[in-house]
């Protein structure tokens, strides 16, 4: 058994490695912390601050994933402020004016965040048109849950709160919590949940000893259920 998670480790080291390896970024500044893979590439600019973190062996897609990390165009940038926390599998891209997340904010599994569209609308011009951009900004210490896509020119405010799987398409505000296609604000963070009839509380993910392991300097050992971020 122990034979067996060492095997693991290396396995997945050697794919840390190789992934960096893979990453043609030329611009890129900072050194996260490379629990799961992560490809950054691209003409841009990518700007990773102190302690951030990218991946968490307990949550889903851990082994076999990565993130990708793309700054696109020499003008994009990508920046990930202090202690941000990057769960498995997430794509972060650029080719417009930018994506910045703040310091602090949880980025949960699976998670998508684009500053264009890619392609112009146009038919016919989907592949030599404009695509509209808009710049993306993530608040300081909000959680954003697994599935979420956020799209082109969204702010999202300081400490609020994106329900799984939510496509998030206009700005929200700080200290809500906002959840569905398109997210809408379900309640502000100064409210407290409506009452849950018996056992259906809140399960291992989203729980207090999530935010507690999401502000250690380093990562520790991995803690049970989904893990320490999402
Ligand atoms: C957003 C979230 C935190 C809200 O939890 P909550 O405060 O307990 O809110 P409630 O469950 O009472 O939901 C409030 C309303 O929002 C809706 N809602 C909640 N989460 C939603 C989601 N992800 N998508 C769509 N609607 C959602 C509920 O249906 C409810 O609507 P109603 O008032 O019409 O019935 C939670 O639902 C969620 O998505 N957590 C993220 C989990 C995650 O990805 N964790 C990382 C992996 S461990």
């Amino acid at each position: 058994m122990r034979g067996a998670s060492r095997l693991a480790g290396l396995a997945n080291a050697l794919r840390v490695v190789r992934f960096r390896l893979l990453s043609d970024c030329r611009r890129v500044s900072g050194s996260p912390v490379r629990l799961q893979p992560v490809l950054i590439c691209g003409r841009g600019r990518v700007v990773i601050g102190h302690g951030v973190v990218f991946g968490w062996p307990t949550s889903g897609g851990f082994r076999g994933g990565y993130c990708h990390i793309e700054a696109a165009s020499n003008d994009s940038t990508v920046e990930i402020g202090d202690g941000a926390w990057i769960n498995n599998n997430a794509v972060i891209k650029s080719e417009g004016p930018g994506i910045r997340i703040a310091a602090g904010a949880l980025i949960g599994s699976g998670v998508r965040i684009y500053d264009s569209d890619f392609h112009d609308l146009t038919p016919g011009r989907r592949h030599d048109g404009s695509p509209r951009m808009g710049a993306v900004e993530i608040g300081e210490g909000s959680f954003i849950g697994d599935a979420v896509i956020v799209l082109k020119g969204v702010r999202i405010g300081a400490n609020s709160v994106i329900g799984a799987g939510s496509v998030v398409t206009r700005s929200i505000p700080a200290n809500a919590v906002a959840a569905g296609n398109p997210a809408r604000v379900v309640r502000s963070l100064a409210q407290p949940p409506a009452p849950r009839a018996q056992g259906q509380g809140a399960d291992s993910c989203n729980s207090p000893p999530a935010s507690a392991a999401h502000r250690a300097a380093a990562p520790g050992p991995a803690p049970v259920g989904c893990g320490g971020i999402a």
